[in-house]
């Protein structure tokens, strides 16, 4: 087993997004370690997310493209990071329908972009801090393409991309192991299952059926909401990430999973019996009322799962957070307690409209 490190500055990528914010919060709360968090603050960044750690000295912003060459090989060199963790991207599969050259130009060109000015960093680091420094790209289990009814997907699983988010994060996997394989850069690749938890942007299922349960709103479901999908709560993936980061060999690829499958209409159904017990009851009618069956998206995987085997066998990580019932249960409490959050954000920014029909894509 390789030993376990203890990076003491961190460049986190997309640190304002959902996940991102999750994994500064922990690494602030570490105690130990500096983080810069480079991030574009997109339509999807909350800044706000990372509130907390803007009180510590060991937190740093940048405002920075991950594709912007000049000012990565900067923050490299000002930074000295002894790791990278990427998680910067674009990462909902409707807008890739709509507009996927956006989802090429961040997910790989920055990737790449990343992985380039880490290298030359890298390089000129002394035998000992090369030999330390790690890069590990985040990525999605959707680059898998969909299961059937049975299986799992496990770190040998073939890449079947089926949306142009998937196939952008494909590209990014692949040349992170490129650059492992070709340079000796110490990469790691993760891919996870469906996150929840707080501070997701409401254009994903959970938040957006919690909004519009919460507004009397009707609860888009695509298809017949058989799909499946393996829920991980957002601090079991920040845990997870870390214990990849600090334990993982560098070249492997380790799939993180929460074990927790529900079909998206089992899914929604459960959020308008949480809101109707957390919120109270709606005057016209239980919420399950709303929900309303809508054209499928194009292309829709119909089951993701993870075979966690070997994150847990060789790094020791199991989601140990809570159950998805617990752990949904929590999330919808914290929507309706940061009402005027999403509040501003739908006239401001996104205001749950349908996306990814295709329409906008030529
Ligand atoms: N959300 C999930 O369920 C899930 C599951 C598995 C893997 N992932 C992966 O985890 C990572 C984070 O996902 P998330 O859900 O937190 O995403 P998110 O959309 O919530 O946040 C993405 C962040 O990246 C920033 N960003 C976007 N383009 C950028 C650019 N060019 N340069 C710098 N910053 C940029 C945005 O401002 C935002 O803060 C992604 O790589 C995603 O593919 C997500």
């Amino acid at each position: 087993m390789t030993p376990t490190l203890s990076p003491s500055r961190v460049l986190v990528t997309g640190g304002a997004g959902f996940i991102g914010s999750a994994v500064v919060r922990r690494l602030i709360r570490e105690g130990r370690v500096r983080v810069l968090n480079l991030d574009a603050l997109t339509y999807a960044a909350n800044l706000a997310a990372v509130e907390n750690a803007v009180f510590s000295p060991h937190y740093a912003f940048l405002k920075a493209d991950i594709a912007d060459r000049e000012a990565v090989r900067r923050a490299f060199a000002e930074f000295r990071p002894e790791a990278v963790m990427n998680l910067a991207a674009e990462t909902h599969v409707d807008r890739s329908i709509d507009d996927p050259l956006a989802f090429v130009r961040t997910n790989v060109l920055g990737t790449a972009t990343l992985l380039h000015e880490a290298l030359g960093y890298w390089r000129s680091l002394e035998a000992e801090a090369r030999a330390r420094f790690r890069f590990l790209h985040v990525s999605t289990d959707e680059v898998f393409g969909a299961l059937g009814e049975e299986g799992a997907f496990t770190e040998e699983s073939p890449y079947r991309p089926n949306s142009p988010y998937a196939a952008s994060k494909a590209g990014a996997d692949h040349l992170a192991r490129a650059f492992h394989r070709t340079y000796g850069l110490p990469v790691l690749v993760s891919n996870c299952s469906n996150n929840y938890g707080p501070w997701q942007f409401w254009e994903k299922l959970i938040p957006l059926m919690t909004i519009k349960a919460l507004r009397g709103e009707a609860l888009p479901v695509y298809g017949q909401g058989l799909q499946v999908r393996d829920w991980l709560h957002v601090e079991d993936h920040a845990e997870a990430l870390w214990t990849i980061l600090t334990r993982g060999r560098p070249g492997e690829t380790y799939l993180v999973g929460g074990g927790e499958e529900s079909r998206n209409i089992d899914t929604v159904r459960l959020i308008c019996d949480l809101v109707d017990e957390l919120a109270g009851p709606d005057p016209a009618g239980p919420r399950r009322r709303l929900i309303t069956f809508v054209p499928d998206r194009p292309g829709h995987d119909h089951r993701y799962a993870i075979d966690c085997g070997k994150i847990a066998r060789e790094l020791g990580w199991r989601a140990a957070r809570r159950s998805f019932a617990d752990g949904l249960r929590e999330t919808v409490a914290w929507y309706i307690a940061h009402r005027p959050w999403w509040e501003e954000g739908m006239r401001s920014r996104y205001d749950g409209a349908r996306l990814g029909l295709g329409a906008a894509a030529r």
